[in-house]
């Protein structure tokens, strides 16, 4: 006789299997060849761009982790949002979209969109600044710093003292010294008429910022009657590492957080080329109505009309779209994870680097494993020049040509000697990852042959994007 199955007692019977493999949550629909070549070849194209990898062909990389910015791959639902863009001049129906995806994240009262993540800086800082006055960060990404400096104003880092010693493990090193800028609002706040904070720090090796920090700086703004803003790219990342490290926060949705984090400043800055996971885009958020006017006259004169500000109706559905995706969990724990696992591997073989890893990068200490290259000679440029020649991979120098100079002209060495390996969003499989380990490993080896650089020609402004180096 054959018994009935009670398949729902079977189910129940069997021991779950408990799977600790964490997958790229999604597959792959369309692929991008990438293209390997010699070592003769890199050599030759890296002369032609002057040492500077800024002026390579991208062809002619095999793994591009110069940046995390535009570069991500784009879902299936992101690229069909893109038919649904409408492309009116004037109060099209993908800003209305767009705008109601923003508020929902940030619950700002204007949302003004911006081409991309500089273009909302600029707008901020030329309305809000004059000569002389000072705005403090925890670090001021560059062309934070650019825009505010060329406004006469000074662009001042705050980040906690653990913030700047790369092999010091803390929870939260994106933090904001509260001592600090309680000082700075004590002695000098006349003169500061916003406090930013950047989310995670890029600067500062991708390093989050706590929730409770946060609440410091807000406690300080209210204090010293300041208007807050955060430089948002990174806004998911920074959620995640608050769900996972900060206490209390574990049962909650990234997307609580991230409202949490918005909720409690006053405006943002944001480059949708990061967490918008889009190929382009930014916006400047605020609650002020007088400084939404100024910022909104200004982009009309400078990016396009207010509702599309700058971007294609296509663009403001794929960053509404994107905006959703990325506080998505699955996608988060891949995120941060596939860094987390690089950064393993590199550290069992004593490879100096920023710890813990961010949310978007690697950042590895070129000072610190190149220490007969004195800053001035650029360790960091003499490490990202010998991952392309050697490996085809493309990181970024972050440190002293970044940051060195000095609006009088002047040169000094960077905090930090720093190389950036930052992972495009969904782009890189695991087998990527692995090859850039084994590679980083093999010219960390070879380190003692490396020899600095100097600059042969280098614009003022923004000097690492264009300057031209030979060995020294
Ligand atoms: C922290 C931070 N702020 C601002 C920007 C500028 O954004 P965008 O490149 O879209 O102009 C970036 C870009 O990398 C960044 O990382």
């Amino acid at each position: 006789m054959i018994k009935s199955i009670d398949a729902s007692a079977s189910v129940a019977a069997a021991p779950e299997l408990s799977i600790r493999t964490i997958i790229e949550p999604f597959r792959i629909k369309s692929v991008e060849p990438v293209k390997a070549t010699t070592c003769e070849e890199r050599v030759r194209a890296l002369a032609a761009a002057g040492n500077n990898v800024f002026l390579l062909h991208a062809e002619d990389v095999l793994i591009d982790l110069l940046t995390d910015s535009g570069t991500g791959a784009m879902s299936a639902a992101q690229w069909g949002a893109l038919m649904q863009g409408d492309e009116s001049y004037a109060g099209g129906r993908s800003f209305f979209r767009f705008e109601a995806v923003v508020k929902d994240l940030t619950g700002m009262r204007h949302v003004i969109p911006t081409h991309q993540g500089r273009a909302a800086e600029r707008i901020l800082f030329h309305t809000t600044l004059s000569k002389g006055d000072v705005v403090p960060n925890n670090n001021h990404f560059d062309t934070t710093r650019a825009n505010i400096e060329v406004e006469g104003a000074e662009a001042l880092d705050l980040v906690i003292p653990e913030g700047k010693v790369p092999s010091l493990v803390h929870p939260f090193k994106g933090n904001v010294d509260l001592g600090a800028l309680e000082r700075l609002l004590a002695e000098r706040g006349d003169r500061v008429p916003l406090v930013m904070v950047t989310v995670t720090n890029n600067s500062g090796g991708g390093q989050p910022v706590s929730l409770e920090n946060l609440r410091g700086v807000r406690a300080l703004c209210d204090r010293f009657r300041k208007p807050l803003f955060l430089d948002a790219c990174r806004f998911a990342e920074n959620s995640w590492f608050v769900k996972t490290r900060e206490a209390g926060q574990a049962h909650r949705t990234p997307k609580e957080i991230a409202r949490e984090m918005f909720s409690i400043a006053d405006g943002c800055t944001m480059s949708a080329k990061k967490d918008g996971l889009a190929n382009i885009g930014g916006f400047l958020a605020m609650n002020d109505d007088a400084w939404a006017e100024r910022a909104r006259n200004l982009l009309i004169l400078t990016e396009g009309f207010p509702t599309y500000g700058g971007l294609a109706g296509y663009d403001l559905e794929a960053i509404a779209r994107g905006l959703e995706e990325v506080v998505e969990e699955p996608y988060l724990h891949y995120r941060i994870r596939s860094i987390e696992y690089l950064a393993e591997k590199l550290a069992a073989a004593g490879v100096p680097m920023i710890q813990p890893p961010g949310g978007h990068a690697v950042y590895l200490d070129a000072r610190a494993l190149l220490p007969r290259i004195p800053p001035l000679r650029y360790p960091g440029i003499a490490l990202v020049n010998a991952l392309y020649r050697e490996a085809g991979i493309r990181g970024v120098e972050i440190g002293t040509v970044m940051f060195g100079l000095h609006p009088d002209g002047s040169e000094t060495p960077a905090a930090m000697d720093l190389v950036r390996l930052a992972f495009p969003r969904r782009v890189y499989t695991q087998s990527h990852v692995d090859y850039v380990a084994e590679a980083v490993i093999g010219v960390a080896a070879m380190s003692g042959k490396l020899a600095g650089y100097r600059m042969t020609n280098a614009p003022r402004a923004l000097r690492h994007f264009t300057a031209r180096f030979e060995e020294a």
